[in-house]
C-alpha cells in the first residue's frame, strides 16, 4: 500500500495501535528536547521514575528561555540541569549556546527519527524530515525512560506546493497564509506534510519556519521530505551521515489537499493577537511601528539575518523605532561575524541580543505602552511581549528590517529589490564542542539542588464523586499564557509548583488564587479552544495544586488536554455548547466520576441549573490515568 510520509515514519516506530486516524497509537521514541523553563520539571519527573540513565537513542537539555540569571532562581535551575544531564546521560547545552529549535536542527535532528520535546515548538525539526512533537514535560520524562508515546493516530494534510517564492515574500509569508487559510483550530488532530514541486525550490531553514508555526494551526506536527536540500544542509552541519532520502509514495492517498502557489505570496503580517489574522503589509502601509524584534525559534537562521544585514547595510534606523536581533545559535552568530555581517547591522542602530528565547518569552525587549511590534516570532498573544496593551504584528525578518528603517509599515512594492537567499557557506563552523557530553557513566555525579528546585507535590486519586464549585468561568480561546503567564518573574518559579502557582490566572482574574484557596477545589467553565498555545504544563500543574478538579470547556487544545490528563485532572466537553451560557459561575458541580467511560456522556448535576451533559474524548488509558492521580502516580503504581 502506497504510504505518505508520516504513515512511513509511524509504521517505522509503532509500537502498538492501529493507523487508522483518531485511533490510539504508541509509538517509539528516538529523541527527546527540553528546555529549561519546561526541563527542570522533565527531570524532576524523570528522577521520581527512578532510572540510571535515559533509555533514547539521544536527549538533550537547552538552556534558552531565563538566561538573564537575575538573582539565585535561574542559575540554580541551570545547574540543576547540568547536574541531571551528566547523571543521567544527557547532552546539554548551556545558556546562551543557543535557542533549542534552531540547535537541534542544526546539530541533531535527523530525517525519519521521532523526537518529543517539552516545547510546543518542537515541529521545527520536521524541516529535515523528523517527526517532531511538542509534548509536556512529564511525556517527555518517560520518553526518556523508554515508554512509548501516546498520540491519536492523525489526519495527514497534504499542503501541494507549487512554483517559488518571488519578491520579498519569505517562508513566513507562506505559514502565515496557510494560517490564514487553516486558522488555529484548522490543524487539531493532524499531521501538515508538504509536498509538490515548491518544496525543492525552499532551503531546510526555511522549511524549518514553516513546520515551526504550523504549531499556531494546533497541529499534531508538520514535515517536509527529506531531499537534495536535506542532504546539501546536513553536510553543512558537518554530518552528511545523518542524511537518508524520505519521501511520500508517489500515489500516497492523503486526509485533506491544500493547494499554496509560492510565486502568488507576498508578505504578510499576523494582526493581534491571533497568529491566524493574516493580513498582507500592503493593507498595513503607513501604520507607526515602535520596534522591531528579529530573532525567535521561528526566524533566527543564518538566511534570515544575512538577509536583514544587507537590508541595513549602509542605513540607520528611524530615530522613534528599536531594533533588537536575537541570532538563533552561537553558530549562525560565528557565521555572521567571519564574514562581517554584524557590523551593519551595529552601524544602523540594532542591538544584538543573546542567542536566545529573549523578547520571545517576555524576557527583557518589551515594546513601548500601546506601541507596535513587529516581531518574527510566532505568538502574539495579548501581554506577551511584556507589555499588555501593545500590539504585536508577526511577520518575516525582512518586513522587520523595513519596519524599522522606515519606522512603520510600508508597501513592498516601494521597498526596491529584495535581498538574495543566502546559501549556508559549505564548511560551517562548528559549535558542538560547547555542548556537555555527560560521562559514561554518571552514577558519581551529585545532583546541585538549590532552594528553587521544590520537590514534586503529591497528588491523591480522582475521588468516586467530584463535588465543587464553578471557580472560574471564562470565555473563548483561552491560551496558557492567560493560565499562567510567561515574563521573567515567573517562569524563574518553574521548579517550583506552589511559588508558581500564586499566578495562575492572575493577568484575567486576580482574585482567582484566594478564591480557589478558600473553596479547596473548584471546576473550571471555558467556552472554545480552551488551552491553545504553549505547551507549559505547569498550566495544568499549578490549578491541580491550587485544587482544579475538572475543566469543563466546549471544546480544548490538543497539548494542553494532554497535560490535563497527566496531571489528573478531568477534561471535559460540554455535549451541547449552549449550556454553557445556562451555568454560571459559582454555581456548585456534583459528577459521579464512577460513570464516567472512554469517549461517553454523564450527566453533571449543577445546583439552580439541572443535569448538564458532559461527554470526553479520554481514551481507556487516559481514564486509568486520571483515576490514579497521574500519570506519575500510575507509573510509579505499575513500578511498585
Ligand atoms: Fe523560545 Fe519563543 Fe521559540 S520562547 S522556543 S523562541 S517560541
Amino acid at each position: 500500500m502506497a504510504l505518505n510520509l508520516t504513515q512511513k515514519i509511524i509504521k517505522d516506530h509503532l509500537v502498538s495501535g492501529e493507523m487508522t486516524p483518531g485511533a490510539e497509537i504508541a509509538l517509539r521514541i528516538d529523541q527527546t528536547l527540553t528546555q529549561d523553563a519546561t526541563g527542570t520539571m522533565a527531570y524532576l519527573q524523570f528522577e521520581a521514575i527512578g532510572l540510571p540513565r535515559v533509555r533514547t537513542e539521544l536527549s538533550v537539555s537547552y538552556v534558552d528561555h531565563n538566561t538573564l540569571q537575575m538573582g539565585f532562581r535561574n542559575p540554580d535551575d541551570h545547574a540543576y540541569l547540568r547536574t541531571v544531564a551528566a547523571k543521567y546521560g544527557i547532552t546539554f547545552s548551556p545558556a546562551g549556546t543557543g535557542i533549542c529549535h534552531q540547535l537541534h536542527l542544526e546539530n541533531f535532528a535527523r530525517p525519519g527519527r521521532t523526537l518529543v520535546g517539552s516545547d510546543s515548538h518542537t515541529p521545527t525539526a520536521g524541516g529535515v524530515g523528523s517527526m517532531a512533537m511538542g509534548a509536556g514535560g512529564l511525556s517527555v520524562a518517560l520518553a526518556m525512560a523508554g515508554e512509548a508515546y501516546v498520540i491519536a493516530m492523525p489526519k495527514v494534510v497534504k499542503v501541494n506546493l507549487t512554483g517559488r517564492l518571488t519578491g520579498w515574500a519569505t517562508a513566513k509569508d507562506v505559514i502565515l497564509t496557510l494560517l490564514g487559510i487553516m486558522t488555529v483550530k484548522g490543524g487539531v488532530g493532524k499531521v501538515i506534510e508538504y509536498a509538490g514541486p515548491g518544496v525543492a525550490t525552499l532551503s531546510v531553514p526555511e522549511r524549518a519556519v514553516i513546520t515551526n508555526m504550523g504549531a499556531e494551526l494546533g497541529a499534531t506536527t508538520s514535515i517536509f521530505p527529506s531531499d537534495a536540500a536535506t542532504k546539501a544542509f546536513l553536510t553543512a552541519m558537518g554530518r552528511p551521515g545523518d542524511w537518508v532520502e524520505l519521501t511520500a509514495d508517489p500515489d500516497a492517498a492523503y486526509d485533506e489537499v491544500i493547494e499554496i502557489d509560492l510565486s502568488t505570496l507576498e508578505p504578510m503580517a499576523a494582526a493581534p493577537h491571533m497568529p491566524d489574522r493574516a493580513v498582507t503589509i500592503r493593507e498595513l502601509a503607513g501604520m507607526k511601528v515602535d520596534q522591531s524584534c528579529i530573532g525567535s525559534c521561528t526566524n533566527s537562521s543564518y538566511a534570515d539575518l544575512m538577509a536583514v544585514s544587507e537590508i541595513l547595510a549602509g542605513k540607520r534606523i528611524d530615530p522613534t523605532t528599536d531594533l533588537l536581533i536575537a541570532p538563533g545559535s552561537k553558530q549562525v552568530l560565528k557565521m555572521l561575524a567571519a564574514e562581517g555581517r554584524i557590523d551593519p547591522m551595529l552601524d544602523a542602530g540594532a542591538r544584538i541580543l543573546e542567542c536566545a528565547c529573549g523578547p520571545c518569552i517576555g524576557m527583557g525587549g518589551s515594546p513601548v505602552s500601546g506601541g507596535v511590534s513587529a516581531r518574527t516570532f510566532n505568538r502574539n498573544f495579548e501581554g506577551r511581549s511584556g507589555t499588555q496593551d501593545a500590539k504585536v504584528y508577526l511577520v518575516s525578518p525582512q518586513t522587520a528590517a523595513m519596519a524599522a528603517l522606515r519606522g512603520e509599515f510600508s508597501d513592498p512594492a516601494t521597498w526596491g529589490e529584495a535581498p538574495a537567499r543566502a546559501e549556508l557557506p559549505e564548511n560551517a563552523p562548528s559549535i558542538r564542542h560547547l555542548f556537555l557530553t555527560p560521562p559514561a557513566d554518571g552514577a558519581g555525579v551529585e545532583i546541585k539542588r538549590g532552594p528553587n528546585i521544590a520537590p514534586l507535590p503529591p497528588f491523591t486519586p480522582l475521588a468516586a464523586t467530584v463535588a465543587a464549585p464553578v471557580a472560574l468561568k471564562v470565555g473563548d480561546d483561552i491560551t496558557t499564557d492567560h493560565i499562567l503567564p510567561a515574563g521573567a518573574q515567573i517562569t524563574a518559579l518553574r521548579s517550583n509548583i506552589p511559588a508558581i502557582s500564586e499566578y495562575i490566572f492572575s493577568r484575567v482574574d486576580a482574585e482567582f488564587v484566594p478564591r480557589i484557596k478558600k473553596l479547596g477545589k473548584g471546576v473550571i467553565l471555558a467556552g472554545d479552544n480552551y488551552g491553545q498555545g504553549s505547551s507549559r504544563e505547569h498550566a495544568a500543574l499549578g490549578p491541580r495544586y491550587l485544587g482544579v478538579v475538572a475543566v469543563v470547556a466546549k471544546s480544548m487544545a490538543r497539548i494542553h488536554r494532554a497535560n490535563l490528563v497527566n496531571f489528573g485532572i478531568l477534561p471535559l466537553l460540554l455535549a451541547d455548547k449552549a449550556d454553557y451560557d445556562r451555568i454560571p459561575a459559582g454555581a456548585e458541580i456534583a459528577i459521579r466520576t464512577g460513570d464516567i467511560t472512554p469517549g461517553g456522556t454523564v450527566a453533571m448535576t449543577v445546583a439552580g441549573v439541572g443535569p448538564v451533559a458532559v461527554k470526553n474524548d479520554l481514551t481507556a488509558k487516559e481514564l486509568e490515568i486520571i483515576r490514579a492521580g497521574g500519570l506519575l502516580n500510575l507509573v510509579r503504581q505499575a513500578r511498585a
